[in-house]
């Protein structure tokens, strides 16, 4: 298929031009490209063409003992398709206590096989790091897992005698650990407190994670990666100022290997949410901020202090799951859909000028792709790399309601956001597989992606 006169989202900048695409890779790029005979044309004049957007931070049915997050790898990539997504790396769940990292490997291979309908990967995750667990993640480099979940909070969480263990490895063979920064004590501290004083509502889980809990976290590990050798660490759904201050003075420090990770939910909404009578559709960790924390992110976007846009997608039903919280925050499931808006909201950043074309690309798309060791096979329009593509209307007006959507669940907390810009084409190497905001290709048809060792070169 030959693909004319778009506009083409290219690492060193936008540019007029054709791309074509053989055998599932973009085989040509350039201008003036003469059709082929029986070849299919398609004029784009008008249109935008990104790379597939990489999202490396998602939940597909994930498994939290009382509940099950409620879009799974079939419904969960259609809605990632729809969205002009076709990469996810999903952040497993914990499996039984102190199981192997490889149990869960194979039991999401069961869960994503089958199903997904865009190319997929796993992070590791463990809840505790012992030599086993060092040995594995060494041997789990050549299966194609290059980078791994811990958490410094929840059930899992981890000591700092085994987060600078492996820090260590991380350093040693380049690998990335991703974190959830939380500082655990404090927010147990908090949340009791909250509660004895009847302080049940929404807003009081906000107020039992405050940044500082975040910061807190965020310096500790970074400290840990400093002192084991500048180890690969990627800080994930970053929500606070106060948290994006702990990595501009550990790099003004001289630490280049620390990575971060913003979300939507941080840029676009903010904690006033909790107040609202349906405050538990925002219930997640980290909370939602202040509005000065979301223009900090910001800030931090465009003065190349963020790395990524992930969406940490782990939907339920606020008639269902979220009410268990109806009565004690606390009990509410963490977390919000989120992975079919991430592309149209960024990109509609372009059209306020916040953003520029390339930042968008590189922070949803080719950073992720990078930093998980898929580039250039993802993340980027090149020769030979697969051809998973958006096509992008960027007259398009749309307001985003739960009804265009596909993500299953009975909301999306972006609801009423009118957005310039929305994909209309979404190719998944080489297959059309969502069209005018319908999935048009088929179940299972997404492939395990085997990744390398990550590059570290995005900044
Ligand atoms: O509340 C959230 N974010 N739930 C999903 C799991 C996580 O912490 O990323
Ligand atoms: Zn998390
Ligand atoms: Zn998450």
């Amino acid at each position: 298929m030959l693909l004319k006169n778009a506009l083409l989202a290219l690492e060193t900048g936008a540019k007029k031009g054709d791309l074509r695409i053989k055998q599932e890779i973009i085989q040509e790029i350039g201008e003036g490209l003469i059709p082929l005979p029986d070849e299919e044309t398609l004029d784009l004049d008008g249109k935008i063409l990104l790379p597939g957007g990489v999202d490396v931070h998602t939940h597909m049915d994930l498994d939290l003992g009382n509940v099950r997050a409620t879009d799974d790898f079939y419904t969960g990539t259609i809605a990632a398709a729809c969205g002009g997504t076709t990469t996810i790396v999903d952040h497993m769940a914990f499996g039984p206590k102190g199981c192997t990292i490889r149990h869960q490997v194979e039991a999401y291979h069961k869960l994503a096989g089958g199903k997904a309908v865009v190319d997929y990967s796993f992070h590791g995750v463990t809840d505790h790091v012992d030599d086993a667990v060092v040995a594995e993640m060494k041997d789990l480099i050549a299966d194609g897992i290059t980078s791994h979940k811990v958490y410094l909070t929840y059930g899992g969480k981890i000591t700092d005698y085994e987060a600078m263990k492996v820090m260590q490895l991380a350093a040693e063979t380049g690998i990335v650990i991703a974190v959830h920064h939380e500082n655990d004590g404090s927010i147990a501290y908090l949340r009791e407190k909250h509660l004895s004083q009847g302080d049940t509502a929404p807003i009081f889980h906000a107020r039992s994670r405050p940044p500082e809990t975040e910061a807190e976290a965020v310096a500790r590990t970074s400290y840990f990666a400093r002192m084991a050798g500048d180890a690969p660490l990627y800080v994930v759904h970053l929500s606070s100022a106060l948290g994006l201050d702990v990595v501009r003075s550990a790099r003004k420090n001289g630490q280049k290997n620390l990575f971060v990770e913003t979300c939507p939910q941080y840029l676009f909404l903010d904690e006033s949410r909790y107040l609202e009578p349906d405050g538990l559709k925002y219930i997640m960790s980290p909370p939602l901020r202040t509005p000065d924390n979301c223009d900090s992110l910001w800030e931090g976007i465009i003065g190349g202090d963020v790395d990524t846009i992930g969406t940490d997608h782990c939907p339920f039903f606020y008639n269902k799951e979220k009410q268990l919280g109806k009565d004690d925050f606390s009990k509410a499931p963490g977390g919000a859909p989120g992975v079919e808006a991430r592309i149209p909201l960024m990109f509609s950043e372009i059209s306020s000028s916040r953003l520029s074309l390339e930042k968008m690309v590189a922070l949803c798309s080719g950073n992720p792709a990078k930093l998980f060791g898929m580039y250039p096979k993802k993340g980027v329009l090149a020769v030979g790399s697969d051809a998973d593509l958006v096509v992008v209307d960027p007259n398009k007006k749309v307001t985003i309601t739960k009804k265009i959507l596909h993500e299953n669940t009975d909301y999306t907390p972006y609801e009423g956001l009118t957005l310039s810009g929305w994909p209309i084409l979404t190719f998944s190497r080489g297959e059309i597989i969502a069209k005018d905001g319908e999935f048009i290709g088929k179940k299972g048809r997404g492939l395990f992606i085997k990744r390398n060792l990550p590059d570290l070169n995005v900044r």
